[in-house]
Order: C-alpha cells, then structure tokens, then sequence
C-alpha cells in the first residue's frame, strides 16, 4: 500500500487524511494517508525514515515549510520562487522533489470555484509572510491590474514587492499607506485571524461590491469575512476551497489524476 501523510506541529486538527481519503475514494486509488507529529528537531530525520519506509508523498505544514523545502533534492519552480515546500514527492530514483501548491490552490478556488477573474483588477495581499510569500507570484501570473501587499511591519512588504517586481506591477507598503486606496479584491495572508482579529487596514478600502478572501479557514466565520460582510463585500471567502485546491494539486504530483473538489468542499462545510 502506497503511504502518504501529513507532517506539522500541531497536526491533529489537520483535514488532510479526511480530503485525501476522498480524493482516493472518488479515484479509486489504493492508498493509505496519516498524520505526523513533526519534532523541529528531528524533522529531516523523520521524513528521511517516513521515505524510506513505503512512504510516497508528504504534506508540510506550519511550522515546517522552510525545513521541507531545505531537505529537498530537487524543487519545482513554484517551490523554489517560494522559498517554502507544502509538498514532498518520492521520485523513481529516490530523490525527494519539493512543490508549492498552496498559490496553485488559491488561484483554482478563485476562478474556477467562484468564477473571479484577477486579469486587470486591483489586488490587495494582506501579510508578508509565508503564506503570502506562497501566493504572491501565481496571483501576479494572473496580470492584476495592480497587486499592493501591504504588511504590519512595511520593510517586510517593501522586500517581498521588490524580489516580486520582474513578474508584474506590484508594490509593497505598511498598513498606515492604505488610507485613501480601493481594492477590488483583498486576500488576507496574515496570522491576526489567529486571534480572531483582523489587521488594521481603511473601513473604505474595499471597492463596494468587491471580493473578500481570507486564506485561513474555520468552523465558523472567520473575523476576515464577517469584516467582508460588515464592509460592502459583494463575496466574502474563507480557505476551506484553498485548502481543498492545494490538496488535490498535491494529489495530482503524486498520483497523476486530478480529483473532483467540489464534492470534498461540501463534504466539509459545516
Ligand atoms: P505565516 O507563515 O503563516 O505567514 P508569519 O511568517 O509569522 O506566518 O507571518 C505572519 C504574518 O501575519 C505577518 O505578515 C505578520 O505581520 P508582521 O510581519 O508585521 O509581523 C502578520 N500578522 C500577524 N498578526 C497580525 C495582526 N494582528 N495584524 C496584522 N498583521 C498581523
């Protein structure tokens, strides 16, 4: 039986293995998907030994993306531009390949899940860090009219605009430099939700009508989208099709078929 797992810290929240499980299910793949609790100190050992094993695909999750990616033979172009790994592949000759999906995921929930065209619109990119570090280029890829990620902390921003600035028009800026923009879609990357909060960003920063999409997914309505809601959103999003999105991209590197994700949304919408 080919394995496949997940590997981060914490881990038992994860919906991985209940996604994966139905993607094999609806394709008819014989595999078996589990959990692993990473250990930051002995990370590359434990997925050295899960490969070893009969194990053929990883999934990396927080804290452990820049990890995966370090360990890696070989790297996508998607991975490598990201500086991060979501996805690890056991090659025929026993190299470990590192791929991003998470970017992949956003753009396919976006557009092919809720028809949103980012060709020639304002974008907004909450947060520099990692997640949006991994979202940045497949969203320049689509040509926004303009792509502004503003972060807390502006140098953070200023840095990930500049290394982004041969791929399209983007800019980078603090919170404060929002006062007196419009956006028509505003993708929330940071860690507030964490919090239930949301970062400080103008009341009148959406266009009215506009899109909402928070990349972080809960049970309940993130604070992002009940903002979306509470400020003229036209849609309001959370991650839970992000989520799905990346997984089946995932599913595709390691097994060759792409997977239905409608049915996977529904089957975990509360
Ligand atoms: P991740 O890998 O999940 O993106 P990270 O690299 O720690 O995590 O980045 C977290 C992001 O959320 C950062 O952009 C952070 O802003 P700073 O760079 O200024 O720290 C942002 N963030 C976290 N809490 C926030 C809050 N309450 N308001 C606004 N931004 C916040």
């Amino acid at each position: 039986m080919n394995k496949y797992a997940v590997i981060g810290n914490p881990i038992e929240h994860s919906k991985s293995p209940q996604i994966h499980a139905a993607f094999a299910a609806q394709t008819g793949q014989e595999l078996e998907y589990g959990r692993i609790l990473g250990e930051p100190e002995h990370f590359a050992e434990q997925v050295r030994s899960f490969f070893a094993g009969s194990g053929k695909g990883l999934n990396v999750t927080v804290p452990f993306k820049e990890q995966a990616w370090r360990l890696a033979d070989d790297r996508s172009s998607r991975a490598e531009s990201a500086g991060a790994a979501n996805t690890l592949i056991l090659m025929p000759d026993g190299r470990i390949r590192a791929d991003k999906t998470d970017g992949a995921g956003l753009v396919r929930d976006l557009m092919a899940n809720h028809g949103i065209n980012l060709t020639g619109r304002s974008v907004l990119l909450l947060g520099a860090g990692g997640a949006s570090r991994g979202v940045a280029q497949p969203l320049l890829e689509e040509q926004p009219a303009r792509l502004v990620i503003a972060n807390r902390t502006a140098a953070k921003a200023l840095a990930l605009a500049q290394e982004l600035s041969a791929l399209g028009p983007v800019a980078g800026c603090g919170l404060e430099s929002l006062a007196g923009q419009r956006f028509e879609v505003i993708l929330n990357g940071t860690a507030a939700g964490l919090q239930d909060r949301v970062p400080a960003i103008p009341d009148d920063c959406l266009v009215p009508g506009g899109v909402i999409y928070d990349m972080m997914y809960s049970d309940q309505p993130t604070a992002f989208v009940r903002w979306g809601h509470g400020h003229g959103a036209g849609l309001a999003l959370d991650g839970l099709g992000m989520l799905v999105e990346q997984a089946a991209e995932s599913f595709f590197l390691w097994c060759g078929t792409r997977p239905e994700t409608g049915p996977v949304i529904r089957l975990l919408r509360p």
